[in-house]
């Protein structure tokens, strides 16, 4: 297993445990040879032929392939101009308008390790292979980087251009990657959605259009996330062959599938070209962000387990430590509090199991409202008069951790830091920048705005007292311009900063858990998960609504990577009631925690708290580690089922959910999954016991029971009690 090259041949074999990735070098280009289930070597290279038809460009005679022709050939990375009518990976033009890069094959090494993609967050893998191409005129090469992580099947890519020649090159495109697949009956999956409603399940059978899923919003969005997902026509969550592709970058991305009229499909994707432009002189490089790719013949539940199984060991630092359960006083107060007020939420919350109180947004500057302050991080002397101190103290004092919410990207008119530095907000030259929640970006792509947030970050965190960083981003970037780079370099430029900022914060603080926010899940994606083990899923807090949110999420991400609060009802985003156990069970899914005033908490559900987390704490190291399984999915059915099993498969739990109780309801099976056929297991669910083996478990399944209960959630716990092989 691993890499395999045969010099011979020129055939590059990436082996998974499962999959294998093949390419080899013809016509003096890199061609894709296969991506899929694992295959022995070479025999690819003579089953893969060349394809040409009327108008074809044809490829120089010196390369003695007159069958070929780029316009089909499959690609890995692909040029411009060059005959390739497809999508092109660069577009590299010189200043009198030469834009053709005609990629020739120049080497290959491999490497111990993966290298980071500079200033960049990423999946980290061992050997690696990096292929070497060149554009002989312009003198660029590229060098494209991949691993694959064999026991997940998970193979990493990205690209790094250099300009070894003499002329400065406009970058009007640089992907991360390209991959030519044949076109073989794929449904295309995506995620999609808008804020507190983010990512729903879009799935439909490709056609012959091109098709993009893409933000140019400065962030990964709450409209579009960066995955993607080809699944065989009828393949589901335990069968099927589905390729899975994530981008570990969260600005501005896009991802193509571009049919062609051969049958075969491009799948390309990288920083979005329609805000991208980028000078690289002689001697300088431009590095992509990380793309990664999974292959699955076990339907899309393999792909997710792939996902989740790399970020948790490869991406994600701390991925598997247990996390707090946090008081947050968002939904509790807004921005109206004081310090009073403040501290008897603390008081309320000691001895429940919460055991980190998180100050959210409203604490510094003059804020009453969305309209001022950001930027200016100190305590709001009205509301704070003697600062966060007191805060902490009581924090201590009551055995729980303080935690704080910051938005450092955003800059209001209204603040000091603007009255001082009005150039550091985001802006075109000739226009007045355009509002969003009433409030500027701050232009992180300058060092001097970068230096200054290490600071602000330094005085929040030096002396120890908080413990948990919310790291909100409450708008799009609308205008792509920064008055200290050319045009087209500002959107990435915005996000290496955010990084930059992120790594200081992590690397100087490291036992401050940060989770990641974007007005909810606007920026969920593997770019920011390599600094924050959990993010904000959606600032729509209603249980009903949050088993898609979550269950879709659960496709391309860890489950606990998703935080989940249990808060008010009716809930202040939808109205909906939903019980006080339904709504703390549904967040059990994920990294739990609670966000209303249990001063004014009725008594019978503040007294349910301490029960909940010691629940929820059970549960949570299966959470973390475990493999998941979704069982019954809340878009096509009136039943939501996640199962979590545990790395041994002694103990599991699930996730049982009717959406609307009624007459009508039809008998439902839950046929579970991941467990030992032999062993036994005793089941606990609703108040039933039994013991069943594993296989009658998956196969017969359980029945759900029919509630009397709109929006009801249950939990079924497994344990195994004899060992597979005292039952063979
Ligand atoms: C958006 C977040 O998603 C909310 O949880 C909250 O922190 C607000 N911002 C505060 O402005």
């Amino acid at each position: 297993m691993g890499i395999i090259v045969n010099e011979q041949t020129a055939v590059f074999h990436l082996m998974g445990k499962h999959t294998s990735y093949l390419m080899d070098v013809h016509c003096g280009m890199l061609r894709h040879l296969y991506y899929g289930p694992r295959v022995y070597g070479e025999a690819a290279q003579m089953l893969v032929r060349d394809v040409r038809a009327g108008y074809m460009a044809e490829l120089p005679e010196e390369d003695a392939c007159p069958g070929a022709s780029p316009d089909t050939l499959p690609q890995e990375y692909s040029g411009h101009e060059n005959g390739d009518f497809r999508v092109s990976c660069v577009i590299p033009e010189s200043a009198d308008g030469d834009a053709v890069c005609r990629w020739r094959y120049d080497g290959f090494e491999l490497l111990k390790e993966y290298p980071r993609p500079e200033g960049l967050p990423y999946v980290r893998a061992d050997q690696t292979l990096a292929i070497r191409l060149r554009e002989e005129k312009h003198g660029l090469t590229v060098t494209l980087y991949y691993a694959m992580l064999e026991s997940c099947d998970v193979l990493l890519r990205h690209a790094v251009l250099s300009n070894n020649g003499q002329r400065p090159l406009e970058l009007k495109a640089a992907l991360s990657f390209c991959i030519d697949l044949p076109q073989s009956g794929w449904d295309v999956l995506s995620l999609h959605g808008r804020h507190a409603f983010e990512r729903q399940i879009d799935r439909h059978p490709l056609s012959e259009s091109t098709e993009i899923i893409a933000s140019a919003r400065g962030i990964s969005s709450h409209q579009v996330n960066p995955v993607c997902a080809l699944a065989e026509h009828g393949a589901n969550e335990t069968a099927g062959h589905v390729l899975g592709c994530t981008l570990v970058y969260s600005g501005n991305f896009a991802l193509y599938l571009q049919p062609d009229s051969f049958g075969q499909l491009r799948l390309a994707g990288g920083i979005h070209p329609d805000t991208f432009g980028w000078t690289l002189r002689p001697g300088e490089r431009f590095t992509t962000p990380q793309a990664v790719l999974t292959y699955s013949d076990k339907g899309l539940g393999g792909m997710s387990r792939s996902f989740a199984d790399a970020y948790r060991a490869r991406l994600i630092s701390g991925a598997d430590r247990c996390r707090p359960v946090v008081l947050n006083s968002w939904e509790a107060a807004y921005f109206d509090f004081d310090e009073a007020r403040l501290l008897d939420m603390i008081d309320s919350a000691a001895g429940t199991g919460i055991d980190t109180f998180v100050l959210d947004d409203g604490w510094f500057g003059c804020r009453d409202r969305d309209d001022s302050s950001l930027g200016d991080w100190t305590p709001d002397p009205r509301k704070l008069p003697r600062g966060l101190a007191p805060l902490v103290r009581r924090c201590e004092e009551k055995g729980l951790q303080f935690g704080i919410w910051i938005e450092p990207e955003m800059i209001s008119e209204n603040s000091c830091l603007y009255r001082q530095h009005p150039d550091w907000a985001v802006r075109a030259p000739h226009h007045a920048p355009m509002r969003s929640r009433r409030q500027l970006i701050l232009d992180l792509s300058r060092p001097e705005v970068i230096a200054y947030l290490k600071g602000v970050f330094d005085t929040l965190l030096a002396d120890g007292g908080v413990r948990y960083v919310k790291w909100d981003m409450n708008r799009n970037i609308i205008e792509n311009a920064s008055l200290r780079w050319p045009k087209g370099e500002f959107a990435h430029r915005f996000m290496l900063g955010v990084y930059e900022l992120a790594e200081y914060v992590v690397t100087s603080y490291p036992n401050v858990l940060i989770e990641g926010c974007c007005g909810g899940g606007g920026r969920f994606d593997a770019g920011m998960l390599y600094y924050f083990p959990q993010i904000w899923t959606s600032d729509n807090t209603d249980a009903e609504e949050r088993t898609r949110i979550q269950y879709a999420t659960s496709l391309f991400y860890p489950l606990g990577a998703m935080t989940a609060h249990v808060s008010v009802c009716p809930n202040h985003a939808t109205h909906r009631t939903v019980s006080f156990e339904s709504r703390a069970a549904v967040t059990w899914l994920c990294v739990t925690g609670y966000e209303l005033d249990l001063c004014q908490l009725g008594e019978a559900e503040r007294q349910q708290i301490p029960t909940q987390v010691e629940q929820y704490r059970r549960l949570e190291q299966t959470m973390l580690t475990g493999n998941c399984y979704r069982i019954a999915d809340p878009f096509t059915g009136n039943m939501f089922c996640v199962q979590v099993v545990s790395r041994d498969c002694r103990y599991a739990y699930a996730l049982v959910y009717q959406r609307l109780a009624s007459q009508g309801l039809k008998i439902e099976r839950l046929k579970l999954q991941g467990l030992r056929e032999e062993a036994i297991y005793h089941v606990r669910y609703d108040g039933e016991e039994f013991e069943a083996h594993g296989a009658s478990l998956m196969r017969v399944g359980v029945q759900c029971h029919w509630l009397r209960e709109d929006f009801a959630a249950r939990l079924m716990e497994l344990n195994q009690i004899s060992s597979a092989d005292d039952t063979i």
